[in-house]
Order: structure tokens, then C-alpha cells, then sequence
């Protein structure tokens, strides 16, 4: 019998330690890790580095010394799956119950996505979570490996927060841990570690429940049974359990339409980054095929989502304003959206949408922990990133699955292929041509050489030609947070040019292999112009400027991108 975990917990279900209590330890550094500063999205480093003795230990010390509410707390905690899921798991129960956590809710084989993550959170009023992924990148021993540290409000933790356990870390002389018995994932059960109370529970009911509140089954369900063939990539990574019970679940489709939906811990070999390059074989089936309508895929630990239609991308700028402009189709959001969020890079499709909905939206740094302070305040419903994130005040991170029901929803109602979706849009809001243009791997020096030289050049290029156009302002991107009045400086180099077109460039701050620099292309094309461009076409004249300007090609020593988006 499955036991929840909101039941009284049966004597002979307690594991030994609970009834011996056990011993405490304190394990000594020699000297502390001085590299454990988080990015984007957590401490990331390959598994080899975390494998190191007391690597990982000491990051969870830092967030235990650093983290409010620990004593007497609950935490959240689960990963995508990947290598080094479980033995994370084992040593952050041992040493939750050493700093007095009162309960640590995990769940079947630690499975866990970041957005069903993020609702636990919420829904059981934790002091946050700990999610074990490295999200996109790949995993395996010679893959990476990360932890990540949400708050209260069940988004990532704010920078002030991750600078103070940086601080710790480099500081640490010692962490603590109890000795207890690995306590067993396979299985929902009710547990104990000392004092502390250990539930693993189902990772995926909770939030399955939570989508069913969200969207309406019962029309999405219909459309499936139509001729309207989906499937679904889960990159063997951790949206396959939850793909499965809802697709092929709930919304009826046939078994087989969730594909590599078995969690593995090196993703089977791939990148689990649901992108043309890294998710070729489902493009394919879609850009070069005809047997399904529609199609989607997520990443390693399913914040991230790419739609694709039959012979049809759907770059990730325009889904956020396409989910805008439909939102009412949705019951979570019929009654209209506060307003609507993208980060700096992210394309303005959305900007002209939510200018027509007469609502405000909002420029953010890249990063999810840039819109917690806009949602928590109810001033925005959606927000989106080009690095293909959408998501809304449902939870405080990006959610892929979500992004595919509301796709589905939306094609429910509308009764129409993706590409027409799309033509529609742009024939109302105009089209902003877009990509991005990923350098991978290059020598740190280069990268930054690069860039810093590029900034220094922007005060000059104001007023200047760049790509047969005007430079109307050249900047770095800073963000006052509107909410609390936090400033972030150094969010991108912008170039901006007085049609509305424009390019930016940032340096990955997620990669773990020497630097990746990003290109971000832009230009606007109203909706009684030429709206059926190839974007690397149309976009041509900023791909030269910026390739002259910077030196991208010289200086990266690379003839053309890793990845084009
Ligand atoms: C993670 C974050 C996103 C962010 C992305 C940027 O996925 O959750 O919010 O957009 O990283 O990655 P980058 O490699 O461009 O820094
Ligand atoms: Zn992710």
C-alpha cells in the first residue's frame, strides 16, 4: 500500500535510526573549496568535481549555515535523475537532520522536476528546496552535475542569498552530518532520521493535480483524439514520468507518444537541451515529417520547453507572446493577465502584445530569479525567456510541461495547425525575426577579450551606422528591480538601432567548459511586410555587423556557431 504522506506513520514503517537515534558527526576541511560561487541557476561543475571529497558537503553546509528557517524547517528536495541524484540525496538527508530540519520531503527515486519542485514548495509551506541538476547540460561521470537552492516563494534563490552562501562556503572549516541508514527512494514511504521526519512521496501527483487545475483536460483531450497526432521528447531526462501520466494518462494518447521517456542518469548519452541541434531526431520528425501535428520536448529537468508544429520551430520569444495573446483560452487565465515579463534578450514580441492588452510588461535581467519579485507582487501572470522558458504565477520557475498544455490548449480551441497559429500572430502584431547565436567552448580569454572589448567600443557607436542602420543608444544592460528597488548591472552588451532592430551580447552563465558567448539577433518586420523571411536571411545584415565589429569569427578562431537558434 502506497502510504502519503500526510498520514500517520505506522511504527514498523520507521527506519532503525529513528528509534536509536543517531550519532552526530563533524567533519574537519582542510581548507575550504574557494570555487563554489553559484551562476545562473545554481552551483554547477562537472561530476568529477563533485566528486571530490567533501565538495559537495560543503555546499550543503553553506546553505544550511546560510539558509533562513533550517532549524525546525521544511525542505524539498529531488533532482532530474542524473548521476550522482541519489548519493546528493543520501548526504543532504544525513546532514539536514545534523542542523535540526524537522522535515525533508523527497520523492520516488528522487525524481523530482524543478517546476513539481517548485510547487511543493509552495503547497507544504517549506523554507525551500534543493533541486540536484545541472538542468540542460549533460550528465553521466563525465557529465556535470548541480544544486540548486530555492526559497520560501519556491523560486531560485535571489542573489543576495547565493552571494551569502558563496561567502560561507569560502569560509567553512568544518561541516555536520548524522550517521543513519540510507533511507529507500524506490517506494513512497514515511520515514525518520533522528528527530527529522524523511516522506518520499510521489514527485509527479501533486503537480499532474495542479495542471488539471490550471488548464481544461477535457477540450485538450478532444483535440488528441481528432486527427491531431502529439509527441513528446522527454530526452530521457525527468519529464518522462510526468509527460506520460498526463499525455498518455490523462489526455488519452497512445503509449508511444512519450519518446525516451525513461529518467537515465547520462540522459542515454544526449544533451538533454530541447533545441533544433540537441533535440534533432523529434525536429525532424516535425520540420521533415508528417506524422504528427504537433510536437514538444523539455530538458534535463523540465523547466525548459521547445513547440514545434509540422514543418513549423516555434522560436521560444514568439511562444511567450503567442501564450500572451491567447492566455483567455486557458481557465487560469481567462479572467486576463496583470501583466506579462521577458528577460533582456528575449525578442519584444510579447512587448507588442501586452501593449495592445493594455498591460505593463516588464525587461528583466537573464534569469529566472528576476521575475519572483514581479510575481509574488502580482504585477505580471506571464514571463518568458528566449532560452526557451516560459511560465507564469502557477510556481516561481520556468515550466515546460506547463508551456506544452498551454500549447495544446490553445490549439484546442483554435482548431488550427501550429504554422497557422503562428502566421495569425505575426499577420496581427507584426513578426520579430530572431536568433541566437551560440559560441561554445571558447578560451576563457578570448570570450572575455572579446567582450570587453566590444563594451569599451559602445559609447563611440552611438549615432553611428551599424548594418545600414542608425546606433540609437550602445549600453550595458542594468535593472532596477521594480519591486524592491534591487539594482543588477552588467546584465549584456545592447547595440541598439533606431528601427527597433538590435543585438546583444552576453557570455553564458551556464556553461561549464571554458566560455560560451551568446549573439542576439533582432529586427522588426510589421504585419503588412515580408513576414515569411528566413530569420538567418532576414537578420543578415545584423549578423555581419556584429561578426565585423567584434571579431567574432577571429577572435573565437570559429568559422560559424555551435548552435543556432
Ligand atoms: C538557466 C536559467 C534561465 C536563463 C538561462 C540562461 O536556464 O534558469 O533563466 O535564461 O539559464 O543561460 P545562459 O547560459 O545564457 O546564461
Ligand atoms: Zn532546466
Amino acid at each position: 500500500r502506497l502510504i502519503r504522506f500526510d498520514e500517520e506513520l505506522p511504527s514498523s514503517l520507521m527506519t532503525s535510526s529513528a528509534q536509536t537515534g543517531p550519532t552526530q558527526r563533524q567533519v574537519h576541511l582542510n581548507t575550504p573549496f574557494n570555487d563554489q560561487k553559484p551562476g545562473t541557476s545554481g552551483l554547477r561543475k562537472s561530476s568529477k568535481q563533485f566528486e571530490q571529497t567533501n565538495y559537495l558537503e560543503s555546499f550543503i553546509e553553506a546553505i544550511f549555515q546560510t539558509l533562513p528557517g533550517v532549524e525546525g524547517g521544511t525542505l524539498i528536495l529531488g533532482g532530474d535523475g542524473r548521476y550522482g541524484n541519489h548519493r546528493a540525496i543520501d548526504v543532504i538527508l544525513r546532514m539536514g537532520a545534523a542542523h535540526g530540519l524537522s522535515r525533508v520531503i523527497t520523492t520516488t527515486n528522487g525524481i523530482l522536476s524543478t517546476p513539481a519542485a517548485s510547487h511543493l514548495i509552495r503547497a507544504n509551506k517549506a523554507i525551500g528546496g534543493i533541486i540536484l541538476s545541472a538542468s540542460h547540460n549533460q550528465g553521466g561521470p563525465d557529465g556535470d552535475f548541480g544544486v540548486k537552492v530555492n526559497g520560501a516563494n519556491g523560486g531560485p534563490a535571489a542573489e543576495s542569498l547565493t552571494n551569502a552562501i558563496y561567502a560561507c562556503s569560502q569560509a567553512l572549516e568544518k561541516y555536520s552530518l548524522v550517521d543513519a541508514d540510507v533511507i529507500p527512494l524506490e517506494t513512497p514511504g514515511h520515514h525518520a532520521i533522528g528527530g527529522m521526519t524523511v516522506d518520499v512521496i510521489d514527485g509527479v501527483e501533486d503537480y499532474v493535480e495542479l495542471m488539471q487545475k490550471l488548464f481544461d483536460f477535457g477540450r485538450i483531450k478532444d483535440l488528441i483524439k481528432t486527427d491531431f497526432p502529439v509527441v513528446f521528447d522527454a530526452m530521457h531526462a525527468v519529464t518522462g514520468p510526468y509527460a506520460k501520466r498526463l499525455l498518455e494518462g490523462l489526455l488519452g494518447a497512445p503509449t508511444g507518444t512519450v519518446r525516451n521517456g525513461v529518467p537515465l542518469e547520462d540522459f542515454g548519452g544526449g544533451h538533454p537541451d530541447p533545441n533544433l541541434t540537441y533535440a534533432a531526431e523529434l525536429a525532424d520528425l516535425l520540420l521533415n515529417g508528417k506524422a504528427y501535428s504537433f510536437g514538444a520536448a523539455c530538458d534535463g529537468d523540465g523547466d525548459r520547453n521547445m513547440i514545434l508544429g509540422r514543418g513549423c520551430f516555434v522560436n521560444p520569444s514568439d511562444s511567450l507572446a503567442i501564450l500572451a495573446a491567447n492566455a483567455n483560452v486557458a481557465p487560469a487565465y481567462a479572467d486576463g493577465l496583470a501583466g506579462v515579463a521577458r528577460s533582456m534578450p528575449t525578442s519584444a514580441a510579447v512587448d507588442v502584445v501586452a501593449k495592445q492588452l493594455n498591460i505593463d510588461c516588464f525587461e528583466t535581467p537573464t534569469g529566472w530569479k528576476f521575475f519572483g519579485n514581479l510575481l509574488d507582487a502580482g504585477r505580471i501572470t506571464l514571463c518568458g525567456e528566449e532560452s526557451f522558458g516560459t511560465g507564469s504565477n502557477h510556481v516561481r520557475e520556468k515550466d515546460g510541461l506547463w508551456a506544452v498544455l498551454f500549447w495544446l490548449q490553445i490549439l484546442a480551441e483554435r482548431r488550427c495547425s501550429v504554422a497557422d497559429v503562428m502566421t495569425q500572430h505575426w499577420s496581427r502584431f507584426g513578426r520579430h525575426y530572431y536568433s541566437r547565436h551560440d559560441y561554445e567552448a571558447i578560451a576563457s580569454e578570448n570570450a572575455h577579450g572579446l567582450y570587453n572589448r566590444l563594451e569599451s567600443m559602445l559609447p563611440r557607436l552611438i549615432g553611428q551606422p551599424f548594418a545600414g542602420r542608425q546606433v540609437s543608444q550602445a549600453d550595458n544592460f542594468s535593472y532596477s528591480d521594480p519591486v524592491d528597488g534591487s539594482e543588477t548591472q552588467s546584465q549584456g552588451l545592447r547595440i541598439l538601432l533606431e528601427d527597433g532592430s538590435r543585438v546583444v551580447v552576453r557570455l553564458s552563465g551556464t556553461g561549464t567548459k571554458g566560455a560560451t558567448l551568446r549573439v542576439y539577433l533582432e529586427c522588426y518586420e510589421p504585419s503588412h511586410g515580408n513576414l515569411n523571411q528566413d530569420p538567418q536571411h532576414a537578420l543578415a545584415d545584423l549578423i555581419n555587423g556584429i561578426d565585423a565589429l567584434a571579431e567574432i569569427q577571429k577572435r573565437t578562431g570559429m568559422q560559424r556557431p555551435t548552435v543556432i537558434t
